[in-house]
């Protein structure tokens, strides 16, 4: 056992509450222009204003982003706030609406209050401030880590806030967050990097003395004893979705935030032997932080790359260090997007030409760049790929490729257009093809498929908790709700998001908000899953206010950036 980080903050003087200032500049008035992500937002709100009517009316092809009509450009629009309509709610929880949306669904579900309430209760008090909220309330069970505030668990917890016109929390939990992220990391003797962010932290109360402790784990505590990659990115993204929600420059602009931004970036973009742009991690460091045969170069942990990567473009003053820095990652999402566009994307002429792939190729005209072996192709990706769709695989390494289907690397990859448009279409065909597969009973697969026998003794070392259709290894998790509704969103294809709400509205609340189902349908819940988890609740709270309200979106979403030139290897005759 190392020793925990432990700060003592008895004073008070540490965090810099200062006021929410909305000072009516946004990101985007920097010169970013190579990375202007200002259009989506002004065509979310004139799609949003001008339609006045719900998304469940539009047709199937709708899409909120292409250019509106001169006609469409109307009311709301006027408003220059409503260009970011800092500190908005959206009507989801209260009968009146500020801005009438409530009009554009029938009454709120029942559920909607219920997990408000849950949300509330799960937040996490520090020195009478609000700085998170717990992972799981369930107090029927062994809590081991589950009374700590993670900070991948918080997003959508965040998100919800957020949308609700609440940023307090989620500007006490960056700058929090943001202080654990400068303590002295070790584990054993062996000092971590800089730029580590926690996995989680607890609010330690001692009664006696009077005291506030925070307790921050940076993998010294965590099974497996895994850093979290995933921390710094989602912290990247968040404080993005904060200063693009509020219109609050002023946090992300802090000195102290952006040495916390380079810090990060630091971590993944520093020279090394990688013949890679893609960044090479231990497994479990993310989401699914067990083992789980995701080390290499999880797709989970690449598109938030990149998703963190664009997001500093927008936050990243360029000044000095940051101007230095922000050269090194226009490099990297060049590479990066090729990178992934070619060699991670599968559809079926991909699948075919691997098939049909020679080996032992040597030298620049190389086509099977991996040497991957056609005799590894399993059987399952052969029958699951459909005509039309296609998605990001889960890894590539050295005649490695890992076929299995991951949730939330292919939803962020559209949420950050590392998906071409073109791709993105085609990974919500693949959803909706694989709609048994992937949805079943209970939204929605974190991977798929499931692995078993002998493959599972070998790839989880006979994990029990990882057991086949359970948990990471083919469970249904309904936090991926809001990832999914996001996704839809974005292509515009709003009915598939209705449809997997509908059906977790179904048992979500009845079961208890569970964190996770098992099954190959989903249908039953988690072995070991705890109850009231604040992710579920959090994570249907933010799609039902997306559908509701679709111009949230541009808080968690960027539009394609046209110099990361789409790679058009493929015949285009493969997906729809
Ligand atoms: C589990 C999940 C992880 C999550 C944590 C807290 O360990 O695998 O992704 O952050 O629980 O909910």
């Amino acid at each position: 056992m190392t020793t925990p980080n432990v700060e003592v903050l008895q004073n008070g003087s540490s965090v810099n509450n200062g006021d929410l200032i909305n000072n009516g500049h946004e990101l985007d008035e920097y010169d970013f222009s190579r990375f202007e992500d200002r259009p989506r937002v002004l065509n979310l709100e004139r799609q949003r204003s001008c339609d006045e009517r719900s998304l469940n009316d539009l047709p199937v092809g709708f899409s909120p982003h292409p250019s509106l009509r001169a006609d469409n450009y109307c009311r709301a629009f006027d408003n220059p706030d409503s260009l970011y309509s800092p500190g908005r709610r959206s009507g989801c929880n209260t009968p009146l609406s500020h801005f009438g949306y409530g009009m554009m669904t029938s009454d709120p579900h029942p559920m909607i209050a219920e997990a408000w309430d849950d949300l509330r209760r799960a937040l996490v008090y520090f020195r009478g401030q609000p700085v998170g909220t717990i992972a799981a309330l369930d107090s029927s069970d062994e809590k081991l880590n589950y009374d700590q505030v993670f900070v991948r668990d918080f997003v959508p917890s965040a998100l919800a806030f957020l949308m609700n016109g609440e940023p307090e929390v989620v500007k006490n939990f960056l700058l929090k967050t943001l202080r654990l992220q400068g303590w002295e990391k070790k584990i054993d003797r062996f000092q971590l990097g800089e730029g580590v962010m926690p996995a989680s932290f607890k609010v330690l109360h001692d009664p006696i003395r009077n005291t506030e402790t925070l307790m921050a784990d940076f993998g010294e505590s965590a099974i497996g004893r895994v850093a979290p990659v995933d921390s710094g990115f989602w912290w990247i993204i968040l404080l993005r979705a904060y200063t693009k929600s509020t219109g609050d420059t002023s946090l992300a602009d802090k000195p102290e935030c952006q040495k916390g931004i380079r810090l990060i970036l630091s971590l993944c973009l520093s020279e090394g032997f990688d013949t890679f742009p893609t960044l090479l991690c231990a497994d479990g460091c993310s989401m699914i932080d067990r083992r789980m045969g995701v080390y290499g170069y999880p797709i989970e942990i690449q598109a938030l790359f990149f998703m963190a990567l664009r997001c500093a473009m927008l936050l990243l003053k360029h000044d000095g260090p940051g101007k230095e820095l922000i050269e090194r990652i226009v490099k990297r999402l060049h590479a990066l997007s090729y990178h992934m566009r070619n060699y991670f994307w599968l559809d079926l002429k991909q699948l075919n030409d691997i098939y049909r792939y020679k080996t032992e190729e040597y030298s620049h005209t190389a086509v099977n760049k991996f040497n991957v072996m056609p005799d590894s192709l399993p059987d399952w990706v052969m029958d699951f790929m459909p005509l039309h769709g296609g998605y990001f695989i889960g890894n590539i390494g050295p005649s490695h490729m890992d076929f299995r289907w991951f949730c939330l690397g292919n939803c962020i990859a559209i949420l950050s257009s590392l998906a071409t448009q073109e791709q993105s279409s085609a990974i919500m065909d693949l959803i909706e093809s694989r709609w048994e597969e992937l949805v079943g009973d209970m939204p929605l697969k974190v991977c798929y498929p499931a692995i078993e026998n002998h493959e599972w003794r070998i790839v989880t070392g006979c994990d029990p908790k990882n057991t086949r259709w359970s948990y990471h290894n083919g469970g249904s998790w309904p936090v991926l709700l809001w990832l999914l509704t996001a996704a839809c969103i974005k292509t515009g294809r709003p009915q598939i998001a209705r449809r997997a709400i509908e059906l977790a509205e179904t048992r979500l609340s009845k079961d208890g908000w569970p964190e996770y189902y098992d099954g190959k349908l989903g249908r039953y819940i988690g072995k070991q899953a705890r109850k009231h988890q604040t992710w579920s609740v959090a994570g249907y709270l933010v799609a039902k206010m997306l559908l509701e309200d679709p111009s949230h979106l541009g808080m968690i979403a960027i539009e394609e950036d046209k110099h990361l030139k789409p790679v058009l290897r493929r015949s285009s005759s493969w997906t729809a």
